[in-house]
């Protein structure tokens, strides 16, 4: 039994609706084939991108989208992606399977999408391989509203008015495939590409530092201390991986009971790491000028058998849709200093949260916890406590119940919970503090911990209502099936 505490006066800190942001790499299919298809393509399409796709998206409000990468950000040279695509440079996709890059999907064509999707653009610079001069002019062809030899150029490739881009990131990982550079050259690096990154017009950037991996406090330290008053916000990636990085990170669909509980617990490390990350900014920057972002998170398991080593496709179970939760959750705890965050990645590649073959498009069970969970976006946390069991196999304990709650526009309270248990319900009582409940409604997700949507089944795992909850004495009353995440909304 698991006892949840909700003080929905107690209000914390906005919920910036980016924590619920997406990623896409030019990486295996996630645009190709899985968000553009080209204008001649059989599947409904606007300007070669994806409706289904769009639309899908639309319904969960996304609300920021990065690319083009990840590693690939690091050799992508913007230049090529501009123009009449029959003049376009190819050019291999080293990182990602060795692939032809045609370069028909590029900057206009991103644009295009971040604009039908109603999102705000994330565009990841080249510190890596690219210089200083393509960086800058990426910004004034993107940006600039007079006239300059990059709007001229912008123009020429039909687009008369400037776009509007904020969110602009100097490098990414550059610890590790984007360059692996110490810390202080980073530093030196970022202080000096950030310079010539200029505000155009009433265009305002938002400048965000190549950050940490997991747990290295040092990169972390060494960059705030000597570029911390260079940026707006500085990256944080963390990935959930059940097994050994580079020998068997496991499977995404076969797995026992322990590995699920091991990949959860994985999961929730990602507090301890933000905690961490923070404190040391803290120290640099005591008033809290510079945001913490988490542009890469989620799930990476081997690939699905038979499928491209190097596209990075793989299943999604109710095992990645409690991860989801998990960490939105956090995340939400965080939202004073997390700012934005980015799953990766949003079609066909690690946690998606939607997979296409050909023509089908089918959703995940990662994208239905994103749509339960998008009444957060810009409400205020509240205060939410629980106090539940720890459950597990072995030495592997988490706790059962993890909870978030925000209070909307409309003084709606909304309470996030997820049960993590594989095979045991939990009465939940839910007390709610300064609010009378006039009406409550619930939604469920759940199934057995490796139920999956495919192609033919593509309704295994969905969204359904949730009517067993009771209210009593000023607090709500339900048996949480195992392994499941409910959304209340109360009135
Ligand atoms: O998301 C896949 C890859 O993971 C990204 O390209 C890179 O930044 C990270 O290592």
């Amino acid at each position: 039994m698991s006892r949840i505490i909700v003080q929905s006066q107690k209000k914390l800190s906005k919920i910036n609706r980016n924590i619920y942001g997406h990623f896409s790499e030019h990486l295996g299919h996630c645009i190709y084939g899985g968000i553009y298809v080209g204008e001649n393509s059989k599947i409904p399409n606007i300007d070669g991108i994806r409706t289904d796709v769009v639309e899908a998206l639309k319904h969960i409000k996304i609300p920021v989208l990065r690319w083009p990468g990840g590693c690939f950000a690091d050799e992508y040279h913007w230049k090529d992606g501009i123009g009449p695509k029959e003049n376009r440079k190819k050019m291999v996709n080293t990182n990602w399977g060795g692939v032809v890059e045609d370069n028909s999907f590029g900057t206009h064509e991103f644009m295009e999408l971040c604009q039908l999707l109603g999102c705000e653009p994330y565009i990841n610079g080249n510190l890596g391989s690219g210089t200083v001069q393509e960086m800058s002019e990426w910004v004034e062809y993107l940006t600039f509203p007079g006239q300059s030899p990059m709007a001229d150029l912008r123009r020429e490739n039909g687009r008369d008015e400037p776009w509007k881009v904020k969110y602009f990131a100097v490098g990414n990982e550059n610890w590790g495939g984007g360059g692996n550079m110490t810390p202080e050259y980073y530093a030196n690096l970022y202080r000096h590409y950030q310079t010539f990154l200029k505000n155009y017009g009433d265009n305002k950037l938002y400048k965000i530092a190549c950050g940490p991996g997991e747990d290295d406090y040092a990169w972390t330290d060494t960059v705030m201390r000597l570029a911390g008053k260079y940026m707006n916000a500085i990256s944080l990636h963390y990935y959930t991986v059940p097994g050994i990085f580079d020998i068997k990170k496991g499977s995404a669909l076969e797995f026992d009971e322990k590995e699920y509980y091991i990949t959860l617990k994985k999961a929730l490390r990602i507090d301890e790491l933000i905690t961490k990350h923070l404190q040391i900014m803290d120290r640099y920057d005591p008033e809290h000028k510079v945001d913490l972002i988490v542009d890469e998170w989620g799930t990476w398991y081997d690939v699905e058998p038979g499928t491209n080593p190097g596209f990075l496709y793989q299943q999604n179970t109710m095992r990645d849709a409690l991860v989801a939760a998990l960490t939105l959750n956090i995340f939400n705890h965080h939202s004073d200093r997390i700012t934005m965050a980015n799953i990766a990645q949003t079609v066909n590649v690690l946690q998606a949260v939607i997979l296409t073959n050909g023509e089908k498009m089918i959703l995940t069970p990662t994208y239905h916890v994103f749509d339960l969970y998008k009444s957060h976006q810009d409400a205020m946390l509240v205060e939410s406590s629980v106090q539940t069991n720890y459950i597990g196999v072995d030495e592997v304990k988490i706790p059962q119940i993890s909870v978030s709650a925000s209070v909307d526009d409309n003084n709606h309270l909304n309470i996030t919970v997820a049960n993590t248990s594989m095979d045991k319900t939990d009465s939940t009582e839910c007390f709610i503090f300064d609010k009378e409940i006039t009406a409550v409604s619930a939604s469920i997700l759940t199934g057995k911990m490796n139920a999956h949507n495919t192609f033919e089944q593509p309704d295994n795992v969905h969204i359904q209502k949730f009517d067993d909850i009771t209210i009593c004495d000023g607090k709500l009353k339900f048996e949480m099936p195992p392994c499941s995440v409910v959304k209340i909304e109360v009135q």
